[in-house]
């Protein structure tokens, strides 16, 4: 009696764990779940394994399964991109997003829609676009270029309902940066000569 009582406590500890395991299994699957990125003019599904090879920081496991950005809004983070934009990006781009031969970064005007996302200027930044934008795969990693992300929304001048990587309940008491002096002086230029 004792030992069939303890027995079938065996079995349930048993039944118990294998239910444990089985919820463990489960956990991983979720947690490796990728979200497919593409090829901002193709839609071809971006192979990652040609690319600058760097960490697998928390923020590139965390970007790759969810395409959710951890450094945005984090200062020191910020600081290294703009450093990373300053040598990578900045040549055409202009040091405050404010565009020279590629387009201004920091605004709500984009070529590609995409770009609102993190997930879609990624893309375009990771697998290149048309012309002089390039595929930046082999400039900077995948963490790097998350910090460049995080630096190019941290300067953005557009409308809080444009800023679409925001999430939706908190884009309604986003801030936007101020809009810097070389692009409103472009934006007049631009202005006096399509009159
Ligand atoms: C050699 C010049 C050059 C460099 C370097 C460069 N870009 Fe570009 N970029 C361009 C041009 C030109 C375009 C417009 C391409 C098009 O319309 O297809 C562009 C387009 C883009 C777009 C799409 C903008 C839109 O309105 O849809 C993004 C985002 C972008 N670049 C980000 C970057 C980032 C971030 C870096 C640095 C890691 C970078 N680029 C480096 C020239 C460059």
């Amino acid at each position: 009696m004792k030992n069939n009582s303890k027995f079938s406590l065996n079995k349930l500890a048993a039944a118990l764990s294998i239910g444990v395991v089985t919820a463990v299994g489960v956990i991983p699957t979720q947690a490796e779940a990728q979200v497919t990125f593409r090829n901002a003019i193709s839609g071809e599904v971006i192979d990652f394994s040609f690319g600058k090879k760097g960490e697998e920081t928390e923020a590139v496991k965390h970007f790759k399964s969810t395409a959710e950005n951890l450094y945005n809004g984090d200062e020191e983070a910020i600081k290294m991109g703009e450093d990373l934009f300053a040598t990578a990006c900045s040549g055409c781009h202009g040091h405050n997003l404010e565009g020279k031969l590629g387009p201004a970064l920091g605004d709500d005007y984009w070529t590609y829609t995409q770009g609102r996302t993190d997930k879609g200027i990624f893309e375009i930044m990771y697998d290149g676009a048309r012309s002089m934008m390039g595929p930046q795969r082999n400039n900077l990693s995948i963490d790097e270029m998350l910090h460049v992300m995080a630096f190019i929304r941290s300067s953005y001048w557009g409308k809080p309902e444009n800023a679409l990587w925001i999430p939706e309940e908190q884009r309604a008491e986003f801030e936007p940066a101020e809009m810097p002096e070389e692009f409103k002086e472009a934006m007049e230029e631009f202005n006096k000569r399509n009159k």
